[in-house]
Formats: C-alpha cells, structure tokens, sequence
C-alpha cells in the first residue's frame, strides 16, 4: 500500500522503561489515530514473551520481533505510532524494514536511574531485567545505538505530559493531522 509522504508512521523506540507504550498511547490518542505495540502483536500471535524467551532463547524470539515486525508494518494504517520493544531497534534488519515503511523513529531518552527504578520489579515479564549487573551493561551498551534515531526526545519527566506536547508539535511537522479533524 502506498502512503502519501505527509502521513506519517512514528516510531518510538528506547530501553524498558522508557515509557514507550504510555506515552505512545497517549501520543496515539492525541492525534486520533491508531496505537500498535510490537510487544503486544508478538504475544497476540506466539504468545507470552518471557515463555519464548524459555523456549527458544534470545536468538529465537529476535528471529519472531522480526517476523513480526515485517508481517505489521505493512498493515498499519497512516498516521500511526508505533512502540518497538527495547531491543527491536537495535536489529539493522527491523530498521532497514521501518525505513523502507517510511517510519520516523523517535528515541525516548531516559536516564539509567528513571528506567532501573521503573522496570525493577518487572522480571516476571521482562526476561533481561532478572539480572541487575547484566541489565545495565545493555543500558550502556544500547544508549549510543537508540542515538541514531531520527529524533530524541527526553524521557526522564515523572509527569509526561511535557514530552507529549513535544511529540505532537513534531508529529504535526511532520505532517500528522488529528484524524478527527482530517475527516471534516
Ligand atoms: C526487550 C524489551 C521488552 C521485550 C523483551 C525484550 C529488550 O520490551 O521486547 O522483553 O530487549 O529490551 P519493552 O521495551 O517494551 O519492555
């Protein structure tokens, strides 16, 4: 399908914890259009993450983000946003699929102490945060790869609702129109 350049798909991308799915959704709702979160359509079709992890090791579920990442894209509607789960950006394929999709990738930077503290208690759920040491060695280890994003954007604020209204004036630059509007 071909989307008109002024339609955009954005991409947020950035460590666990950074806030990519709250803020995406409230971006998304913003501007009234559709929300996708590649985490959530991973577990729709191959069920919970933490369970394929377990089953077929790191290396298996990046092959399945990807699979997954190549099935969605051509099926998101324009504008859109999308939230990456924190290691889908940093696989050069799944950038090379969004960049032949024309998705704006939008880094949400938040600092070590705001995503520790936030994904902490989340390793039921998260497989690589279950170890602390491990766990900042890819805080540092990604951080330089999210800078290559399109866009960054900080994600240290409690409240986001600064960062929203950033992410709406970038979004309307980039030719994003709320959908309510576009249709009268
Ligand atoms: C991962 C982040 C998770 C999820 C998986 C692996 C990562 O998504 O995709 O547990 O490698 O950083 P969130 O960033 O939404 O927590």
């Amino acid at each position: 399908m071909e989307h008109p350049a002024h339609t955009p798909l954005l991409v947020l991308v950035g460590f666990m914890g950074a806030g990519k799915t709250t803020v995406g959704r409230l971006l998304a709702q913003h501007l009234h259009c559709p929300f996708h979160d590649l985490d959530v359509e991973i577990e729709r079709v191959h069920g919970s993450i933490p369970k394929l992890f377990e089953t077929y090791g790191e290396s298996g579920f990046r092959a399945i983000e990807h699979h997954t990442t190549d099935q969605l894209l051509p099926r998101l509607p324009r504008p859109a946003v999308l939230s990456l789960g924190g290691g889908a950006f940093l696989q050069p394929a799944n950038r090379e699929l969004i960049r032949q999709h024309g998705g704006v990738t939008i880094f949400l930077d938040a600092p070590w102490e705001v995503v520790s503290a936030r994904v902490r208690h989340t390793g039921e759920h998260r497989p690589l945060v279950r170890d602390p040491a491990a766990l900042r060695r890819l805080f540092d280890l990604r951080r330089p790869l999210y800078m290559e994003a399109d866009h960054t954007f900080s994600s240290a604020e409690h409240d986001p609702a600064k960062l929203l209204t950033s992410l709406v004036r970038l979004a309307e630059e980039l030719g994003a129109r709320d959908q309510r509007r576009a249709t009268l």
